[in-house]
């Protein structure tokens, strides 16, 4: 489709940058020079380093939508960074991009071979569009990093999208879909593109009637559904979503070194590794195996496109847009939610400056960066590590397939929840009957604290540092709470 075999092999890295000039970057003999003294003096690390929680935890909160049963602090560690964890200073800070044990997926949803290939069957159809000529891969072509390497894609009328095409890329840890959040689950999000008049102008209804026509396609919902062997828009939207948590980045040459071979990245590259954490505070989003903490941030773009704050009418969150994972972006080019940048040079440079100084913009961002032309390059370098040398397909480590753990410590009784460092603390608590649960706001961010549930529907409104908000809980039973900014912070109340 559209961009195939338009890309070189090495797209999109900025004036001579990258795997074309020979994959490892040779330091330059200034940096080779300069050794790197290791580790850093503490106050460069900012508060970063301390922010967030083992990946393990994001995973669990992200495991099933707002109805997450799974595993506490579950945090692989490889058993080469555990060797190296009292000789390797950068240990502490390796662990918390180790990669996940296990892919979440919602309890009404676990994942089977049949329905894996079912829902991929069906994510390269183009019957799902009105004018059989557009599939999802039109968009998220798998040879192209699951992006279509447009600024902004089209479908079905050819008008361009309002926004760019993100990467599909690790959406399984998504607790919320599209650049905005509008979509709650991978489950609910896919009636979005598939109705969209500009992306594929159809419905899942027209897809039941056009599926139920092959034999083929009743054979293979009666195998993945065994319990409920129809096509129906419900299983259509389950087995790609099945499908879809199974495209997990593949290891690169970061992965290697986080796993102890400290041979695997150069000089300059540790160094950029050094800068993401340190000077430039990349980590106070970018955090995780996926480099993305998942939640929404104004990073100061020029835009007119108010994002998370027109979806959930809250002017506290105007600006700003999901956090894209930095997996594979050699191949994932142009950035940004309008697709307005090209290269990661001017990725790097837009940080550099700041961006625009609004009552939104994200207090994650330090006001500027500066950077020396080494350390600007260093970081690129470092950026790259992240991608693969050919271009990328899903993940096949056996963990991607592996079950996911369903044990979970007891819920803590307290009336009390922090929010310092964006994260309920405790996350999982108990109250009795008729007892109110006290949200502080003790951390440095605005926070929006809500409950989608048929029994109670709750919004605190920008809750500013400093302000409490006192929960009342209508009726016995577990309810599921939120940031609305922040979607990985995530709290569960057992009203008893
Ligand atoms: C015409 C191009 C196009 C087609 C076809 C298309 N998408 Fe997308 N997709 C997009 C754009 C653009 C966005 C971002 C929209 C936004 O955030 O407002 C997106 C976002 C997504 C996301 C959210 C990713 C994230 O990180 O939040 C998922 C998941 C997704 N699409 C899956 C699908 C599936 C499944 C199909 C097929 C049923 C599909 N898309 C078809 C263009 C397309
Ligand atoms: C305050 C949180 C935050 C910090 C800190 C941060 N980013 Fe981002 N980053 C984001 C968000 C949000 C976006 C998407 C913005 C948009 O599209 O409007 C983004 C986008 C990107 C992209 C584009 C990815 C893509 O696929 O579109 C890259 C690359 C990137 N950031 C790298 C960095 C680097 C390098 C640093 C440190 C210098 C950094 N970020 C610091 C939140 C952050």
């Amino acid at each position: 489709m559209r961009g195939i075999g338009r890309r070189s092999p090495s797209p999109h890295l900025s004036r001579g940058e990258g795997r074309g000039e020979g994959r490892r970057h040779t330091p330059t003999s200034a940096q080779a020079a300069a050794p790197h003294p290791n580790p850093l003096p503490t106050e460069e690390w900012g508060e970063g380093t301390r922010w967030r929680q083992p990946a393990g935890v994001f995973a669990m909160a992200a495991a099933a939508g707002f109805a997450a049963i799974a595993t506490l602090a579950l945090w692989p560690i490889t058993d080469g960074a555990r060797a190296q964890q009292s000789a390797d200073p950068l240990a502490t800070l390796k662990a918390k991009f180790a990669r996940p044990g296990f892919v979440p997926s919602p309890p009404g949803n676990p994942p089977t071979p049949t329905k894996i290939a079912l829902g991929k069957r069906i994510f390269e159809d183009k019957e799902l569009s009105s004018t059989g000529t557009i599939s999802c891969t039109s968009c998220h072509d798998p040879k192209l990093a699951f992006t279509d390497g447009e600024s902004l894609g089209k479908g079905v009328t050819g008008r361009p999208l309002a926004r760019h095409t993100p990467t599909l890329w690790n959406v399984a840890w998504s607790p919320l879909l599209f650049w905005d959040g509008r979509a709650s689950s991978l489950e609910e999000q896919i009636r979005f593109p598939v109705e969209h008049p500009d992306e594929m102008g159809s419905s899942l209804e027209n897809a039941v009637d056009r599926f139920s026509r092959h034999d083929s396609y009743v054979r293979a919902f009666a195998e993945a559904f065994p319990q409920d062997p129809r096509i129906t828009p419900a299983n259509i939207a389950k087995a790609v979503a099945a499908y879809e948590r199974t495209l997990v980045s593949p290891p690169t040459r970061f992965d290697t070194w986080v796993a102890g071979d400290t041979a695997a990245l150069s000089a300059s590259e540790v160094n950029g590794f050094r800068l993401f954490a340190g000077k430039g505070q990349c980590i106070n989003c970018h955090s995780g195996f996926a480099f993305t903490d998942h939640n929404f941030y104004d990073i100061g773009l020029p835009n007119e496109d108010k994002g998370r704050g027109a979806e959930i009418n809250l002017r506290a969150a105007d600006y700003s847009f999901k956090v894209p994972t930095l997996r594979e972006l050699a191949w994932t080019a142009p950035y940004m939610h309008d697709g307005s940048v090209g290269t990661l040079d001017d990725v790097v440079r837009i940080y550099e400056m700041g961006g625009i100084d609004r009552p939104t913009r994200a207090k994650d961002l330090p006001p500027v960066i500066r950077l020396t032309d080494d350390e600007r390059s260093d970081l690129i370098a470092f950026l790259m590590t992240l991608s693969s040398e050919t271009p990328p397909q899903p993940s096949r480590e056996a963990w991607v397939h592996a079950a996911e753990p369903t044990t979970r410590p007891p819920p803590a009784d307290t009336t009390i929840v922090s929010q310092a460092n964006k994260l309920f603390q405790p996350h999982y608590v108990r109250l009795k009957s008729g007892q109110a649960l006290t949200v502080l706001n003790d951390d440095t961010r605005t926070h929006n604290v809500r409950i989608y549930d048929p029994r109670f529907d709750y919004n605190s409104g920008a809750q500013e540092p400093h302000d409490t908000v006192t929960i009342r809980f209508p009726a016995r039973g577990t309810f599921e709470a939120f940031c609305g900014i922040h979607p990985s912070m995530r709290l569960t109340v057992v009203v008893e």
